[in-house]
């Protein structure tokens, strides 16, 4: 029973290690990350610390606005390990995400590698996620001023304008590159696109519908 036990206890950790992939802690104090290396590591190579400077971990310009008028309404302006150096290795980044009024939407998205921490700087945000099979529960809460909510790793959500002014949303993420999969576009918008076939009986939609959908978010980001 003992041995059993063992043996499961070992699966279970081997199996959780790998479910639940996040950033690796720093071995150093900070490995800035050399933008020009050719080198694959799991990371960013970091550059010599004799030529790091302030300038290293700094990146202006989040208090402005990004352009929301192209549809869904919203935009990210995300400062990751590729925007700011100095993230690398340190396992966070950081987002500002502006929504356009009466419906900016931030769509159904997966973020691979990060637990999201989002706070609602301006405006009113209908914001949920959905848990995993078999239950799919939906967690939603509508955020005003002030307010907090956090997006479990790897689980999908979004966030919604549900107000008449622009909202204004800062999010803290749990990792130098969190990774993003927005849903429909990477259902209807893979590039080669995915067989009608598959589509057709994964959504129970006809053909033409799916070939709609394809053509709705083709090349899109
Ligand atoms: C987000 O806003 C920036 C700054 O206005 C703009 O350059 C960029 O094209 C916008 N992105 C999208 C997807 O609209």
């Amino acid at each position: 029973m003992a041995t059993y036990a063992l043996v499961l206890f070992t699966f279970l950790a081997v199996v959780s290690s790998q479910a639940f992939a996040s950033d690796p802690s720093p071995l150093q104090d900070f490995c800035v990350a050399d933008m020009k290396s050719e080198v694959f590591v799991n990371g960013l190579v970091c550059k010599n610390p004799k030529d790091v400077k302030a300038e290293d971990f700094f990146f202006p310009g989040l208090n402005k606005a990004g352009d929301t008028s192209k549809n869904p309404g919203s935009n990210v302006t995300l400062v990751n390990a590729q925007k700011l150096a100095g993230l690398n290795t340190l396992g966070i980044s950081l987002a500002r995400i502006d929504f356009s009024p009466n419906g900016g939407l931030n769509p159904p998205h997966i973020h691979p590698r990060a637990t999201e921490v989002l706070t609602v700087m301006e405006g009113t945000l209908y914001v949920g996620f959905v848990t995993s099979a078999p239950e799919f529960k939906l967690f939603s809460k509508v955020l005003y001023k002030g307010d907090v909510f956090v997006f479990p790793q790897g689980l999908i959500h979004f966030q919604f304008n549900i107000g008449a002014v622009p909202a204004v949303a800062f999010a803290g993420l749990s990792s130098q590159n969190p990774g993003l999969v927005t849903v429909a576009n990477a259902i209807f918008g893979s590039n080669p696109p995915i067989s009608d076939d598959v589509l057709t009986k994964a959504f129970e939609l006809d053909k033409k519908t799916v070939d709609w959908l394809q053509a709705q978010f083709a090349n899109s980001i």
